[in-house]
């Protein structure tokens, strides 16, 4: 990647002397975008499929969107949760018609919607009389970097150095339905699980293990939390994947897009569970201000009113495509996992070289779980333009072929 002495040495430099480095960061230097497209500090245009990790819904700088924001913050932003203002019950209601869950909390971040539910579930049984602290995770999730929320994310290395966590959590694959319904016992608080499991590599559960679920539930009347952070509000083409999958949660956590790129997450709630938890129990100084619902409300508008969630399952099947015809020209491409705009391209090999490929040759992409390739391409994106990026993306997997690496 061609990049100046200018700025982008001088801003990782100056990062590197003041910034905690808990991320390790591509080494490109983003200061403007437009709808699918980021541009650098030299000028160099990129398609993005990442959308900052399935947050900027609407695409980059979208002009609705930035006005909404503009208007609120010239208006009124914040009052703190001590008083009302028109919309946050404006927002609940929209979430609550997408979703049939009829009560929203608001908070700030995915790992916070997460929290949320863990407190609520807990609260639920502990109003009942008859308290309940275990939780069921399943293998490859991931839930956020809190202390609750990584209680039930797998992943060792996130999770070892700061141990202890909550304790009472039991872990089942998501292949093995039967398992669960081992696993689960009048002792069960929740089962929590991602619809589609992002960060474990792009997992969309199967309709045989949302089942088991659903047969868990009943048997032991666990509740049950989906975490639709990164795979809810439209991104698969529906308004939430537990909907396609026939799931009945108690509890959703939300995150990611529902403020475009403004921070905001949200818990929905039941009336079952809503009609255990008091006042007091649980809240947040900035959960829900007005700048935060304004861009919420903005991002649900385009999605239901302009018919994004229409476009994101038309273009969705035109990845699909694209995506079983790289599989079948790249040998090591082992896997292609996804629905609508959330995609892993599973390889036979450590997929970290994809990344600084796709960026050399103008798009972006990520990496997790070790092998899979991830794409979540902002929900506007047409498929010319995701055309023209998978194209790029081929010729990324082409350079990266014959060089080395572990095979699987
Ligand atoms: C399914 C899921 N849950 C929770 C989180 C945590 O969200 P945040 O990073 O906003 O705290 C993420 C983030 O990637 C996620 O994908």
């Amino acid at each position: 990647m061609t990049t100046t002495m200018s700025g982008t040495d001088q801003i990782q430099a100056r990062e590197q002397r003041h910034v905690l480095q808990t991320y390790r960061r591509q080494p490109v230097v983003f200061v403007r975008g437009d709808g699918v497209r980021l541009y650098d500090v030299d000028g160099r245009e990129y398609l993005d499929l990442l959308s900052g990790i399935g947050v900027a819904s609407l695409g980059h700088a979208n002009p609705v969107l930035a006005r909404a924001i503009a208007d609120q913050a010239q208006t009124l932003m914040h009052t703190s949760n001590l008083f009302f203002h028109p919309l946050q019950g404006e927002l609940a209601e929209r979430l609550a018609d997408l979703s049939g869950l009829p009560r929203a909390f608001f908070c700030n971040s995915g790992a916070e919607a997460v929290e949320a539910c863990l407190k609520f579930a807990r609260r639920y049984w502990y109003t009942r009389g008859a308290p309940r602290t275990e939780l069921i995770a399943l293998e490859r999730s991931f839930h956020g970097r809190t202390m609750g929320a990584l209680s039930i994310t797998s992943d060792e290395h996130y999770r070892a150095p700061f141990a202890p966590l909550l304790s009472g959590v039991k872990w089942v694959s998501a292949d093995d339905p039967a398992a669960l319904l081992q696993a689960v016992s009048t002792n069960t608080a929740a089962i929590i699980a991602e619809p589609i499991q992002g960060e474990g590599g792009v997992h969309p559960l199967t309709p045989a293990f949302a089942d088991g679920i659903r047969r868990a539930c009943e048997q032991s009347g666990a509740l049950l939390i989906a975490d639709e952070i990164q795979s809810g509000l439209g991104r698969t083409g529906h308004a939430f994947y537990f909907q396609a999958l026939g799931m009945k949660p108690h509890l959703v956590s939300l995150g990611k897009a529902l403020g475009g790129g403004v921070p905001i997450g949200a818990a929905l709630i039941s009336e079952e569970v809503a009609s255990t938890i008091a006042y007091g129990d649980h809240g947040s100084t900035y959960g829900g201000n007005l700048l935060a619902c304004r861009a919420a409300l903005c991002v649900l508008e385009e999605l239901v009113g302009g018919g994004l969630l229409a476009q994101v399952a038309r273009v969705g099947q035109f990845f699909d495509q694209r995506l079983r015809a790289l599989a079948a020209k790249h040998a090591f491409i082992k896997e292609v996992r996804g629905a609508g705009l959330i995609w892993g391209i599973e390889l036979t090999r450590d997929a970290a070289p994809v990344v600084p490929a796709a960026l050399e040759r103008g798009v972006i992409v990520n990496r997790t779980a070790e092998r899979v390739v991830r794409l979540l391409p902002p929900l506007v994106i047409t498929e010319a333009d995701a055309g023209v990026a998978l194209e790029r993306l081929d010729a990324a997997f082409a350079a990266i072929a014959h060089e080395g690496g572990p095979q699987g």
